[in-house]
C-alpha cells in the first residue's frame, strides 16, 4: 500500500480512537501485546497437546487455517482459548446473520475471513498492509473476531443499521471500532478513510436504488489506492436455490419468485425479490441477485471490476474485488 493511505486524516483518527479504546479496556497497548503473547503460547501448547492438530497443521501455529481453527473449534474446545481469543455473541445476538448454531456462525465466520485474504493475496497485498479497514455491515463482527491477529498493524471499523449488534461488538472487540449506520448514505467517516473496505452478504440484500447510492458512498470513504471486497447473490447461488428444497426454505423464497428473478437476471443482470418478513425496510432489503456484467456497468463510474470468484464463499455467494477509479 501507499504511504498516502498513512497520511489519511480519516485513517489516523479513526486509528487513534480504536487505540483509545483498547487502551480503557486493558490498559494500554502494553496489556494488548501480553494478550497476543499469552494467545501465541496457548495456541502453541495446544498444538504440541494433539496429534491431529499437528497432522493436519504441521507445527505452523501461526498459519492462517490453524488461527481459523483456533477461532472456531478451539474455542469451543477449549476454555482458555475462549476467554483469550475475540468473544462469541449469544445466539439471540448473532442469529440474525443467518447462522443457526455456534460453529456455524464461527466457521462461516472463517470461511468469511479466509476467503478475504485470499482474494487480498491474490492481488499482492496481506491484511497487515491495510492501516485501516470497513468492514461494512458487519453485524456483531463474524469477521470482525479474525482481527484481532491483526491489531498491532491494521486498525478495523465495523459499520451496521443493527444497534444491538454494534452495542454488543463494542463492548466486546476493544481492537475494533463500531458505529450505527443509517439504512441508506451517508456514512459519517470522512473521505478516502479506508484503504479496504468489505462487506459479506450485505449486497446480496440491497434493493437497486439502494445498493447505488452504496456503492457511491464506499467510493467516498475509499482512500483512491484501495481495494473494495463485496460478495453477492450470482447464478451461481440462484441455480442452488431452485434446485435445492432446504436452501430456498432457508432463503424465504419460493419458486415463482426464483422464476420471475432469473428472468430479470437474464435479461438485465440484476434482480430484487421483496420479501414480507425480516427485521429491515422491506423496500430496501430482501434478496438481491447480480452478475459481474451488471457490476462492471452500473458501478463503472465509481469502481473498476479487477477479479470475480463466482461461489467463493461457502458454495453460495460470489466475491467481487473492486478498485476505485
Ligand atoms: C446477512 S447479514 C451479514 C452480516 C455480516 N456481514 C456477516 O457476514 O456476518 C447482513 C447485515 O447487513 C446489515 N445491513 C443491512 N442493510 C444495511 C445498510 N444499509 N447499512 C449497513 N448495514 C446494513 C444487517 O443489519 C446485517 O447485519
Amino acid at each position: 500500500m501507499t504511504n498516502d493511505a498513512h497520511e489519511s486524516p480519516g485513517t489516523e483518527s479513526w486509528r487513534r480512537l480504536g487505540f483509545r479504546q483498547i487502551e480503557d479496556e486493558f490498559g494500554g497497548r502494553e496489556a494488548m501485546e501480553l494478550r497476543s503473547e499469552f494467545i501465541e503460547r496457548t495456541a502453541r501448547a495446544v498444538m504440541e497437546a494433539r496429534a491431529d492438530l499437528v497432522e493436519h497443521f504441521g507445527h505452523d501455529a501461526g498459519s492462517l487455517g490453524y488461527w481459523c481453527w483456533l477461532n472456531s473449534f478451539g474455542v469451543q474446545e477449549h476454555r482458555l482459548l475462549r476467554h483469550l481469543l475475540a468473544p462469541v455473541p449469544p445466539r439471540e445476538v448473532f442469529e440474525f446473520v443467518g447462522s443457526d448454531n455456534e460453529l456455524g456462525y464461527l466457521e462461516t465466520g472463517a470461511n468469511g475471513y479466509r476467503m478475504i485474504a485470499g482474494l487480498v493475496a491474490q492481488q499482492d497485498r496481506k491484511l497487515d498492509d491495510f492501516r485501516c479497514v470497513l468492514d461494512f455491515g458487519s453485524g456483531p463482527g463474524r469477521m470482525i473476531r479474525y482481527f484481532l491477529r491483526h491489531w498491532s498493524t491494521t486498525g478495523i471499523v465495523g459499520a451496521d443499521v443493527d444497534r444491538r449488534a454494534i452495542e454488543w461488538a463494542q463492548r466486546n472487540f476493544p481492537f475494533g471500532e463500531f458505529v450505527v449506520s443509517s439504512p441508506e448514505p451517508p456514512l459519517v467517516f470522512p473521505a478516502a478513510s479506508f484503504d479496504l473496505i468489505y462487506a459479506v452478504s450485505v449486497f446480496s440484500h440491497l434493493s437497486e436504488a439502494n445498493h447505488l447510492a452504496w456503492v457511491e458512498e464506499l467510493r467516498r470513504v475509499c482512500h483512491p489506492d484501495a481495494l473494495v471486497i463485496l460478495t453477492i447473490l450470482g447464478r451461481h447461488a440462484h441455480t442452488r436455490l431452485s434446485e435445492e428444497p432446504k436452501f430456498r426454505d432457508w432463503a424465504g423464497l419460493d419458486l415463482n419468485q426464483l422464476g420471475a428473478a432469473r428472468r430479470e437476471i437474464d435479461g438485465r443482470g440484476f434482480a430484487f425479490v421483496r420479501q414480507e418478513s425480516g427485521h429491515l425496510d422491506r423496500d430496501l432489503y430482501g434478496v438481491a441477485f447480480l452478475t459481474p456484467t451488471y457490476i462492471e456497468s452500473a458501478w463503472a463510474k465509481h469502481f473498476e471490476l479487477v477479479d470475480f470468484k463466482e461461489a467463493a464463499i461457502d458454495d453460495n455467494q460470489d466475491a467481487v474485488v473492486l478498485r476505485p477509479r
